[in-house]
């Protein structure tokens, strides 16, 4: 199951809960994410921090025993599942974090990948075995790994599928930082309070830009760079920023 709640100031908070198996993802875990994701989305919330329930694991990656005895064509609808749950996840509109406590491996990792932010505890530990049971990551690891910590060191730790501590995670950018241990929900939503205090168009347009950016040309990411900025500066809250500015006061924005 996955623990749903929401937090003051509209942070939605989601627990994958399957303790005794780490959180790790079954089929059924992957489907009552989606319908989660969908939830928020479709909610009034401003932020998501996705986060494991328990304090050994932010999730284990795909179930082990259930991966046994697929056919191929299981195989196959498996990982375009986790691919497109994650896919969504990654273009929510609103900013997303991961707070891994604890373990984050194969499927695991790549769920926080799929986030906007990474946040780890001390404690925290992932990797990307996958090679180890004879198998490679099917839920956009190969491709969102790289794009962050670059194709060298993404290219090594996806082959020795070795494991990662936290400060070395910070250190190669996998990680946006590490938060003392504590509350998962409370150290994801600190960690996005500073950006929340701007108006959500602001956010997105500008997430989008660096996403959409990253995976073209300079000259196309440019175009669309024009584009969403154009975009932000016609929206109310470019107005009153801009106009908060002059009058020598804090804005006021309205996700307008
Ligand atoms: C199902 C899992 C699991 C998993 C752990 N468990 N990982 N069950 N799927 N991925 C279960 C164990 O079987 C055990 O159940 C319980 O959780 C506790 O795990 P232990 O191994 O006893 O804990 P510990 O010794 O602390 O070791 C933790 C661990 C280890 C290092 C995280 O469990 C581990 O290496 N797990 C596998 C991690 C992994 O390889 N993930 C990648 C999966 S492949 P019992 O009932 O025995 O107590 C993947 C591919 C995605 O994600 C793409 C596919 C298309």
């Amino acid at each position: 199951m996955i623990q749903e709640s929401t937090l003051p100031g509209g942070i939605a908070v989601l627990a994958l809960d399957r303790q005794k198996a780490l959180n790790a993802l079954s089929f059924e875990q992957l489907r009552n994410l989606d319908l989660a994701v969908e939830r928020v989305s479709a909610s009034a919330a401003r932020g998501l921090v996705i986060t494991g329930a328990g304090s050994k694991a932010f999730c284990a990656g795909a179930d082990i025993p259930e991966l046994v005895g697929r056919t191929l064509r299981d195989e196959h609808e498996g990982a375009r599942l986790g691919q497109e749950v994650f896919q969504r996840i990654s273009q929510l509109r609103i900013p997303s974090v991961a707070v891994i406590h604890g373990y984050a491996f194969g499927g695991g990792l790549e769920l926080a990948l799929a986030c906007t932010f990474r946040v780890a505890t001390p404690a925290a530990r992932m990797g990307l075995p996958e090679v180890k049971l004879g198998l490679i990551p099917g839920y956009g690891g190969t491709q969102r790994l790289p794009r962050l910590v670059g194709e060298g060191r993404a290219l090594e730790l996806i082959l020795s599928g070795r494991t990662v501590k936290a400060d070395e995670a910070e250190r190669i950018g996998l990680v946006n930082q590490i938060a003392e241990e504590g509350e998962p929900a409370a150290i994801g939503a600190a960690y996005l309070a500073p950006m929340l205090q701007h108006g959500l168009h602001a956010l997105d347009f500008a997430r989008q830009a660096v996403q959409r950016g990253m995976q073209t040309s300079l000259e196309l990411g440019l175009r669309i760079e024009r584009d969403l900025s154009t975009l932000a500066y016609r929206s109310a809250d470019a107005a009153e920023g801009m106009q908060a500015f002059l009058e020598k006061r804090p804005p006021c924005f309205k996700d307008a």
